[in-house]
């Protein structure tokens, strides 16, 4: 195991590998979320095009816009200090071709501070030409939900022999045309396995078994906030939607019954002590 660097480069993640050490990434799409993943000491933070589905409410992550990704980046990025900051192109921002994607992906760079872009699917042209722009490309392959439509739904990907050798051959080519590493989703965990041993990045797993280099989660599956869907892949480390319902039930029943606010919760209360409200209002 290597000392932990203060912060996450992209050779660092690159070589996790040969240090023996599994890379954490969760999502974060915002300046506390960025901020207690950083704290919580995991090695990347991705804001996922999940954003569309877990903090905007649609039904997959097609809608997702570059403006409203370059928002959610720049807020995960104030929260951000030590772990590596990669921002995923969302739907259309790439699919143009090479030329679409470095002005995009540049922008992330420049406007919104990320260190790295991720890209959905085998778009070798892509991979390549960000590369040569200097900007670092995580790959995506499997379940990549920009596809949804062409694959009929949320499906696990690479069944069957036909689709594992497609598979492999695209992660090859992730990996020949520049990526720093490879996000596999929903995939059976022999061939997840298959393709972490073949390639020398790491790969990064989600519904992907544990023989991956490192895995991935999005926030509000993890912590239980978001509960219309609950795929097999994900182990919730806590109830934060059922908490934060009950808290606010709390907050509601104690405003209807006059529990809130108490004497010392008001600024009418003479024994109410001087330092606190001027640390409130930074006097
Ligand atoms: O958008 C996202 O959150 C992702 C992860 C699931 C890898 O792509």
């Amino acid at each position: 195991m290597g000392t932990a660097p203060k912060r996450i480069t992209v050779p660092w993640v690159r070589e996790a590998r040969a240090r023996g050490e599994r890379l954490v990434m969760v999502t974060a799409y915002d300046f506390p979320g960025g901020r207690l993943a950083d704290q919580a000491g995991v090695d990347l933070v991705l804001v996922g095009d999940s954003l569309a589905m877990v903090v905007l409410g649609h039904d997959d992550t097609l809608a997702v816009t570059m403006d409203e990704m370059l928002h959610h980046v720049r807020a995960a990025r104030r929260g951000v200090a030590r772990a590596l900051l990669v921002a995923d192109m969302p739907f259309g921002s790439f699919h143009l071709g090479p030329e679409q994607a470095v002005a995009n992906a540049l922008r992330f760079v420049k406007e919104a501070g990320a260190q790295a872009v991720k890209i959905e699917g085998a778009r070798i042209d892509v991979v390549r030409a960000l590369v040569d722009a200097e900007i670092p490309v995580m790959a995506h392959l499997g379940l990549t939900p920009q596809s949804i439509h062409r694959f009929g739904g949320f499906r696990v990907q690479g069944r069957g022999a036909e689709a594992r050798t497609a598979l492999l051959e695209a992660a090859r080519a992730v990996e020949e045309a520049g990526a720093f590493a490879l996000v596999l989703e929903c995939i059976p965990s022999e061939l997840a396995r298959e393709v972490t041993s073949e390639l020398g990045i790491p790969t990064l797993g989600i519904g992907a078994g544990a023989a991956c280099d490192g895995q991935v989660l999005v926030f509000h599956d993890l912590l239980g906030i978001e509960e219309r869907i609950a795929p097999r892949f994900v182990r919730r480390y806590a109830e934060l939607g059922r908490d934060t319902r009950q808290a606010l039930e709390a907050f509601a029943r104690d405003v209807r019954s006059g529990a809130f606010p108490s004497p010392q919760e008001a600024f009418d209360d003479p024994g109410f002590p001087a330092p606190r409200v001027e640390r409130l209002y930074g006097a």
